[in-house]
């Protein structure tokens, strides 16, 4: 049976909405440097297929109890698994898991705003022509200068947090859903673009093989929870941003299927940024092991520097980057904001406002630690490393696991039967990856950052 409760937060206009905000969520950062880095690190072809695999068995098991847990609650994280551990029985204790979320949330948007800020400060250096004829010692001090300045790193910063703050004050309706029905077409058709101009470059038979051609012996010891951080991280999951969206889902869209088609865009994105990066990397000479955050702000501008038309695709791939964080960063406020407006008499604007300003101060200090403050550290990492680690590292994958134990284990099977509306085959699939292995991956990559953290 349904829950019949309503989002007093409205609701999206259709499941292909919820399914474009969901993989608005989804695409950021994480896929269009971070995925392509990571899997030349890691051995390639053998690494994609065990990212799929992670992505299948972890992944779809947990983002459908975090869409089911969402349309039942119909509220903010926290109001949501009250609402769900009351109606279940359940310690009043499994709020946490939304609390949780809530400080991750503003952990990951302290670091998130400030590498979108340098996306911004990338589309007016490549708009300005600043890549053109630019070497490698040229493009290092171009990133060098922009973050070792505060006040530059500040206003981008700034600008980055109101353009958020502004999309989520004007509501699910007229915010996030005009933002990402404008948003996501254009960013599939600028990548679309970009793979369609490496494919026309003699790097791309060889970013193909890098991409794409297993070679097992490559595998470490590590690879497989590498992958599954990375599926956790590309995928949402695990700080009740997916949850939230889910809240405001109609009640007959299916929930598995829609989860599979997400699944599907944020991989199909991963790979396309992949095959538009590596190919321009080969053609050019370029190095992809030399990335991190560099490689697409330090090593790509000197390919873009050398072919025709090269600010014009620089200015292409930024604002694609810029898209796909700015839609990100949505999903990262709008559960706190939500929860705001739920608890407080406060407006949405008003809420929607005070979320941005504590996340807004919290980036300032990842911001200073770039610069006049990296010489402070917290546990050896500076201010950014430390709410990157803590956040990505430790509270999604704990948050996650929470989800998918509250979810298979302490829901009732009528409950999350109705919600999921699968065949008893399907269903008990679901039930074991949800009950057993989705928290069993979690618990070894846990163990495993213990140990590197000890050791
Ligand atoms: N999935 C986003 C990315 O790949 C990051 C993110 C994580 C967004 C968690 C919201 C919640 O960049």
């Amino acid at each position: 049976m349904p829950a019949n409760r309503t989002s007093v937060h409205g609701q999206w206009s259709s499941r292909w909405m919820f399914i474009l905000a969901a993989t608005g969520s989804a695409v950021g950062l994480g896929n269009i440097w971070r995925f392509p880095y990571i899997t030349a690190e890691n051995g390639g072809g053998a690494f994609v297929l065990i990212y799929l695999v992670c992505i299948v068995l972890v992944g779809f098991p947990i983002m459908m109890s975090e869409i089911l847990l969402g349309r039942r609650g119909r509220r903010s994280p926290i109001h949501t698994m009250e609402t769900l551990a009351k109606e279940e029985g359940r310690s009043r204790h499994w709020r946490l898991v939304g609390v949780m979320g809530v400080f991750t949330g503003f952990f990951i948007l302290a670091f998130y705003s400030i590498v979108a800020g340098w996306t911004l400060a990338y589309m007016v250096r490549a708009a300005s022509g600043m890549f053109a004829g630019a070497g490698a010692q040229e493009t290092g001090e171009i990133f060098a200068a922009l973050v070792s300045d505060p006040e530059r790193l500040l206003a981008w910063h700034t600008i980055f947090m109101i353009m958020t703050v502004f999309v989520v004050s004007r509501g699910v309706k007229q915010g996030l859903e005009q933002a990402v029905s404008y948003l996501m077409p254009a960013l599939f058709l600028l990548l679309l673009f970009l793979v369609g101009y490496s494919m026309t470059t003699s790097g791309f038979a060889t970013a193909l093989s890098y991409l794409f051609r297993p070679d097992f012996s490559q595998i470490g010891p590590s690879t497989v929870l590498v992958a599954l951080g990375q599926a956790f991280f590309s995928l949402s999951l695990g700080i009740g941003a997916v949850m939230t969206y889910g809240a405001y889902l109609s009640d007959n869209a299916h929930i598995p299927r829609t989860t599979v088609t997400i699944g599907i865009l944020d991989t199909s994105v991963a790979l396309l940024a992949g095959l538009a990066i590596f190919p321009i990397m080969f053609t050019f000479g370029l190095q992809p092991e030399e990335g991190g955050p560099g490689l697409i702000f330090k090593i790509l501008p000197i390919a873009f520097g050398q072919m025709a038309y090269g600010n014009v695709l620089a200015f292409i791939f930024f604002t694609l980057l810029m898209f796909a964080a700015w839609t990100s960063s949505l999903s990262l406020l709008e559960p706190v904001t939500a929860w705001l407006v739920e608890k407080t008499s406060y407006s949405r604007m008003r809420a929607a406002i005070s979320a941005g300003v504590v996340a807004w101060v919290l980036g300032l200090g990842s911001l200073l630690s770039l610069n006049l403050w990296s010489e402070a550290t917290l546990f050896g990492m500076t201010f950014f490393g430390f709410v990157e680690y803590l956040s990505v590292n430790i509270m999604l994958p704990v948050g996650g696991l929470f989800i998918a134990v509250f979810a298979a284990w302490f829901m009732s099977r009528s409950a999350t039967f109705a919600e999921l509306r699968l065949g008893n085959k399907a269903y008990l699939a679901w039930k074991v990856a949800a009950r057993f292995i989705a928290p069993a991956g979690v618990i070894l990559i846990l163990l495993q950052e213990l140990f590197g953290f000890l050791g």
